[in-house]
């Protein structure tokens, strides 16, 4: 028996000095949730822009559509008008394609009162429990139960309380967030998640007419509306800051010199300081632009010939260091001189990148949430295989680094949160290209599997 498959996989050929500007994508993390959150609108259109083209923007479509919604998407522009919206019930094969479901949760609870909707999915990356999300329903007044992978909120009225989250989840602040612009009187979310994303969904709640303060810092205020004070809305997403920080690091860890286009240097803050610890140069170059009151920059880090400096990390919530860049920058301390201790705090697996790069001759011991990176002049090509967005991300810049050429595999989770990828790289003089190799699986007698490249 035999069939045809076609694996898909980066060849990167290292060692070359990255230079050049990169334009940054709008933030995935945060488009994802606007577009979900307008849902809520049912009379009007909500007008997005700075939209990023990603493999889970369109499912987050899809599910608009299977909802009843109508949604275009016009280069980087989305369109959606929810004023038909047919169904409460989102199926679990879009649900559990992306973690960013779930903020379907709390927008159409708002709206209907009622939503039945499967499990989210997303990278693995450990434990990702919604417990929070659902305490704070509960305390707005939603009864829910949980069957066979769905979640059912329902809820006569919605009534606004305080709410205290053990952990500023971000999830949970959304769709309380989201649940409590249509609650009556005043809902307080206390230890909040302060990222930028959440101020984003916010702007963009108040631009259609809700009432939310004090996004930004740990304590939300949301006074309730009604649907009919909803309104049409028109609102530019912010530039993501994960992306940012990836080609950033791609530039200092290649010894080149690179500049991200249109960013937010507040939003970066963490990543800089660190940088600039680790013997970045990093400059800043205001463009006069503005998103939501707040400037875009270009930033800029070159490297003056010293070798890289070791630095410790440790992960925290926003304005901490995060998470998401945490495998990257790690990747980068692969070759930094001395030894830098890596603590995650955030999830259980966040190192899948590390052991990959051993194959690469990084020298890394972990040890659960704690690594220890202790620099190697460079790190050589090999292949490997990224398990996860940001682990995949890594290895990339890990490869744009290494002498030789490289193989990345696990590009379907790079697809997910990086917008033009090769397109980006080759603009800043890397040697990158997507190849895809059919091969003849051929099924033995005993049902092994034997591969042959064609
Ligand atoms: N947590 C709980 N209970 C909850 C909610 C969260 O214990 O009710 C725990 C989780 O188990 C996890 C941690 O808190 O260990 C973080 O969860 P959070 O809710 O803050 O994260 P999220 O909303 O699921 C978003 C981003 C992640 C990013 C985190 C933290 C999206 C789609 N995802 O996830 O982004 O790591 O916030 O900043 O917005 C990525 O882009 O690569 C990515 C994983």
């Amino acid at each position: 028996m035999s069939e045809k498959l076609t694996e898909k996989y980066l060849q990167i050929i290292g060692g070359k000095p990255l230079r050049g500007e990169v334009n940054i994508s709008g933030a995935k993390n945060s488009a994802l949730k606007i577009v979900g959150a307008a849902l809520m609108l049912g009379n009007g259109k909500c007008v997005i822009k700075n939209i990023p083209h990603l493999s889970d923007m369109s499912v987050m479509a899809e599910i608009v559509q299977i909802l009843g919604g109508e949604i275009t998407l016009d280069d980087r522009t989305i369109e959606m008008d929810c004023s038909n919206l047919s169904s409460n019930y989102v199926p679990l094969t879009l649900a559990n394609k992306l973690r960013a479901s779930i903020v379907c949760l709390g927008s159409l609870l708002a709206r209907f009162k009622e939503v039945k909707i499967a499990m989210p999915g997303g990278c693995n990356i450990g434990a990702r429990k919604i417990d929070l999300h659902l305490k704070g329903l509960k305390a707005l007044g939603a009864k829910i139960t949980e069957e066979h992978g769905f979640i059912h909120a329902k809820a006569d009225r919605l009534i606004g309380t305080k709410i205290y989250l053990d952990i500023p989840s971000n999830g949970a602040t959304e769709n309380i967030m989201l649940a409590a612009t249509m609650a009556e009187g005043e809902t307080i979310i206390e230890n909040a998640a302060q990222d930028p994303e959440i101020v984003d969904l916010a702007n963009f709640l108040n631009k259609m007419g809700c009432d939310i303060r004090g996004a930004g810092t740990s304590n939300i205020h949301i006074q309730g509306k009604t649907l009919a004070d909803l309104h049409s809305v028109e609102h530019f997403c912010i530039p993501d800051r994960i992306e940012a920080a990836t080609y950033l690091i791609a530039g200092a860890m290649t010894d080149g010199e690179v500049t991200a286009k249109n960013v937010i240097e507040e939003d970066l803050q963490s990543l800089l300081s660190k940088l600039e610890d680790a013997g970045v140069k990093v400059q800043i170059f205001p463009t006069g632009e503005m998103i939501d009151g707040r400037e875009l920059v270009d930033i800029k880090v070159s490297r003056e010939g010293e070798r890289l400096q070791a630095t410790d990390i440790t992960t925290v919530w926003y304005p901490g260091f995060s998470t998401d860049i945490q495998p990257i920058f790690s990747t980068m301390l692969a070759i930094a001189e001395g030894a830098s201790v890596v603590k995650e705090n955030i999830y259980d697996s966040r190192f899948q990148h590390a052991d990959e790069l051993k194959k690469m001759t990084a020298n890394v011991d972990i040890n659960a949430k704690l690594a220890v990176f202790k620099g190697v002049k460079g790190l050589k090509s090999a292949s490997v295989e990224g398990k996860d967005l940001r682990s995949a991300a890594a290895l990339v810049v890990a490869a744009l680094a290494a002498e030789g050429t490289s193989e990345v595999r696990g590009l379907k989770h790079l697809d997910r949160g990086y917008e033009d990828l090769e397109a980006k790289f080759i603009k800043l003089g890397a040697t990158i290209k997507r190849v895809s190799v059919a091969e003849n699986l051929t099924l033995s007698r005993d049902n092994s599997t034997v591969v042959e490249n064609l």
